[in-house]
């Protein structure tokens, strides 16, 4: 990105009493504009407490969606409407409606990465920083219904002894992540820790030493004094860099990326700015709905 371009997006951002949020997946000339660059749950709390008039979130469409349901006094602008997040797409309102109603008394947990509409049936989301945290909070008798990810609910369910009735979406990127492609990462740097995302599958997850979000990660490499193995988003990588140039880090896969996060480009960036467009709208009756759910998780401690 041209130092000019930056400056003509910091200007813009000024001009129009905007606040740009980014996602640690965006691309680095993306998050070096941003005001704020955070994980799923620190983008949903900054996006709820924010001032600014205008919200610009960089990220995928269930980020912009959930800044709207929880600011929705705002405007809240996504500069790429169309990157979608496909693990969100795997479930819809009416199909987890139906899995209610065969699970009479049963609490529904959705993880953020869903539509407003998949919120608004839901009793409570959770991120992949807090999902322990919100199963641990609901009662030990009461059945649990997880979606839409099956390996962050695998994976939720091993750490707390529970079982769960899991809907059976994935995130396509952190499941193609396979034992067999940390072991070689294993033999290649036998000295390195593994650090992977609760999104990758439980037998990957059995050979991390650690696994926690996007925000965990980076603050795993910076405490380690060690060399490690990246088993999420490449994004992460570049951020890492900048936290702590000092650390050594590889991608566990070579081609780890999510397609959808890199959508956003500085010149879209600054037009959407200069416009105020595309704008998130949301149902208000589904709004407030999907905002029960939200804050049931932003009310824990
Ligand atoms: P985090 O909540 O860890 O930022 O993850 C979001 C996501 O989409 C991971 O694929
Ligand atoms: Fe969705 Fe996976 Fe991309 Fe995260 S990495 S936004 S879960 S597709």
């Amino acid at each position: 990105m041209t130092e000019s371009l930056s400056v003509r997006i910091r200007a813009m951002a000024h001009q129009q009493g905007a606040i740009i949020l980014a996602h640690y997946y965006q691309p680095p000339e993306i998050q070096a504009v941003a005001d704020y660059v955070g994980d799923s749950l620190q983008l949903a709390r900054e996006a709820r407490q924010a001032e600014a008039e205008v919200i610009v979130s960089c990220g995928v469409s269930f980020m912009a969606e959930t800044a709207k349901i929880l600011n929705p006094g705002k405007l809240v602008v996504n500069p790429a409407p169309e990157a979608g997040c496909p693990m969100a797409d795997m479930v819809d309102a009416a199909g987890l409606k139906a899995l209610r109603a065969q699970h009479p008394g049963a609490v529904v947990v959705s993880y953020v990465n869903t539509t407003a509409e998949v919120k608004a049936e839901s009793d409570i989301c959770c991120t992949s920083s807090n999902a322990l945290q919100v199963i641990n909070s609901i009662p030990q008798d009461t059945p649990i219904i997880f979606a839409p990810d099956r390996n962050l609910g695998a994976n939720v369910a091993a750490w707390s002894g529970r079982s769960l009735i899991l809907w059976d979406g994935c995130c396509p990127i952190h499941d193609r992540l396979t034992p067999e492609h940390i072991k070689a990462m294993q033999e290649r740097y036998p000295e390195a820790l593994v650090a992977v995302h609760p999104e990758c599958r439980p037998e990957v997850v059995a050979l991390a030493d650690k696994t926690t979000s996007t925000a965990g990660i980076l603050k795993y490499i910076d405490e380690m004094e060690a060399e490690f193995i990246i088993g999420t988003e490449q994004g992460l990588l570049n951020t890492a860099a900048v936290h702590s140039p000092h650390r050594r880090c590889y991608p566990a896969r070579e081609d780890f990326i999510c397609p959808d996060m890199k959508k956003i480009t500085p010149q879209r960036l600054l037009l959407s700015l200069e416009r105020l467009q595309p704008t998130v709208e949301i149902d208000e009756a589904v709004r407030q709905r999907a905002y029960q759910a939200l804050d049931c998780m932003l009310q824990l401690p």
